[in-house]
């Protein structure tokens, strides 16, 4: 229990409310049963008629938010939450997961829309689309590059962040340097951060690939980015025009630029960041070059620490979100 209060996810903050609803094991079970019962013949409810689609996004299609630890999790969280909330999902239609599961951290595994933390990978995106069959699934998911991912972990627990995160063993990396605490979590994360690799290495026609370095690089950067993966979710004409204008203008809350602080607390110092990163070539040999070649399959440029940062990846990765946008079309 202390962990649960401790751990900061969704319920600490005031602006989540896609949260923990105090919903017990029998009141999903029977919204599932109800779900299986009603879902089609009750009438769309919230919007006005005239904006209304025939039927809710996700009654046609699953869809799943990925993301995985220092990877904008918390902004993939709300921008998430803001496109679904805008277009009337209830918060029993919204599910939650996390590896490991925190008491009362995963919630309405049938949910149609999913958001899923620190668990994704090739294989669960392949069981995913499998379990959606017919319907189909439509996916966020946001890359990082996976040394940053590190540097910026080191930085944000070594700070007091989390502190009853199990996978960092809570406080333990308050108590060490650079060096040694960025082999921790080099070592902890490697699981993690080979199946973020795994997950967003090549393209899926299904899959929306936000890229973190272009999100959060200007609000003109996250609205472009948003405003394709909108497009990509609810394509041809899932939603209205007038929807779309409201769900891109309901997205802006999730932009760091625009709302300092939007996804809470998580963020780190620059500075942190600058001096941490001048200790990964000192990671040992064989771990640095599996987190290399990470960024390699990722479209990173992995040559200079922080320097590579701004320009390569980005066009590989909106190259391929090009080719999803030509095949879904
Ligand atoms: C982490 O903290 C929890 C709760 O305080 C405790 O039960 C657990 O044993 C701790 N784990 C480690 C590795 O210190
Ligand atoms: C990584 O993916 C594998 C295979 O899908 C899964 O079994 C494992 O739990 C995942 N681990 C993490 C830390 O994401
Ligand atoms: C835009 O979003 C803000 C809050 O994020 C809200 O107050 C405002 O009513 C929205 N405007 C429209 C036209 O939906
Ligand atoms: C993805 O491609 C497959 C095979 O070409 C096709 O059957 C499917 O309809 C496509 N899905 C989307 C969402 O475009």
């Amino acid at each position: 229990m202390q962990t649960a209060a401790r751990w900061p996810l969704f319920w600490l903050l005031p602006y989540s409310v896609w949260s923990y609803s105090g919903v017990t094991a029998e009141s999903n079970a029977l919204n599932f049963v109800q779900r299986k019962v009603l879902p089609r013949v009750s009438p769309p409810p919230e919007l006005p008629a005239a904006e209304s689609a025939p039927s809710k996004p996700w009654h046609v299609h699953k869809y799943i938010c990925v993301a995985h630890h220092k990877a904008g999790l918390f902004l993939v969280r709300d921008l998430c939450k803001a496109v679904f909330d805008t277009l009337g999902a209830t918060p029993s239609e919204m599910g939650e997961w996390i590896q490991p599961c925190y008491p009362r951290t995963c919630v309405h595994p049938k949910a149609p829309i999913q958001f899923w933390m620190d668990l994704y990978s090739y294989e669960r995106a392949q069981e995913a689309r499998e379990a959606a069959g017919a319907k189909g699934m439509r996916v966020v998911g946001i890359v990082r590059d996976p040394v940053s991912v590190i540097v910026s972990a080191y930085c944000y627990h070594h700070r007091g962040e989390e502190p009853g995160n199990v996978v960092f063993e809570n406080t333990t990396l308050m108590h060490m340097g650079p060096k040694q605490g960025l082999k921790f979590v080099a070592e902890r994360m490697l699981q993690l951060v080979e199946n973020m690799t795994s997950a967003f290495e090549q393209p899926f026609n299904d899959t929306f690939h936000l890229v973190y370095e272009k999100v959060t690089q200007s609000s003109e950067a996250f609205d472009q980015q948003v405003g394709e993966m909108t497009s990509f979710l609810f394509q041809p004409d899932l939603i209205s025009p007038a929807q779309r204008s409201q769900v891109l203008n309901a997205t802006q809350s999730a932009d760091l630029h625009r709302h300092p602080g939007a996804n809470g607390d998580h963020g780190n110092d620059k500075a942190c960041e600058d001096e941490v990163r001048k200790y990964v070539p000192s990671l040992p040999p064989e771990l640095l070059s599996r987190y290399r070649s990470f960024q390699e399959r990722l479209g990173y440029a992995a040559s200079e620490e922080g320097l590579s940062q701004q320009s390569s990846f980005g066009e590989v990765l909106t190259a391929s979100e090009g080719n999803q946008a030509a095949t879904m079309a």
